[in-house]
């Protein structure tokens, strides 16, 4: 199956769970699990919400383990860098980034793509991978599309 048909398929399922009637952050836990199913090379994934301007607070995640960066204040780490400069981060080394603030000893890799509301950055999907070098274009854009439907069920305003 080609990428771009996965993900059209993948989109739809999400739109499916986010129709579901349950609260915004079983929803979200279920588009992560989803998606940590069918995409192998996403370890784990957290939805970060940004608070006061200032911090991002870990709304809800999927992955084997628990990380210990619940909160991040925007001028740490990867997760930071993110919501400072307002774009998308793909490190496809993490070990070569001096930003880059260990979760986990066998990420590799990271990718964060921020959300936004009317312009405005609200929080951001942050993906940590076990492989080198594992996000490309597509994930990005895959990514950028899912928090466009996550939004819509975040931030309620
Ligand atoms: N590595 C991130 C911290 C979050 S964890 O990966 C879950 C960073 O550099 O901001």
């Amino acid at each position: 199956m080609s990428i771009k048909r996965k993900y059209i398929i993948s989109l739809n399922e999400i739109k499916k769970i986010i129709k579901i009637n349950a609260l915004a952050e079983i929803k979200c836990k279920k588009i992560l699990d989803y998606l940590r199913k069918n995409y192998k090379h996403y370890n784990w994934i957290g939805i970060y919400l940004l608070k006061n301007k200032n911090k991002l607070k870990l709304f809800t995640y999927s992955g084997d383990k628990e990380t210990q960066h619940k909160i991040i204040p925007i001028n740490k780490g990867l997760c930071g860098l993110a919501v400072r400069k307002k774009e998308i981060i793909n490190v496809p080394d993490v070990t070569l980034n001096s930003n880059y603030l260990e979760c986990f000893p066998e990420t590799k890799s990271e990718l964060i793509v921020p959300i936004f509301k009317n312009n405005e950055l609200i929080g951001e999907i942050d993906i940590d991978s076990y492989k080198l070098n594992a996000f490309n274009k597509n994930d990005e854009w895959f990514i950028n599309k899912i928090g466009e439907i996550i939004v819509k069920i975040v931030i309620k305003k």
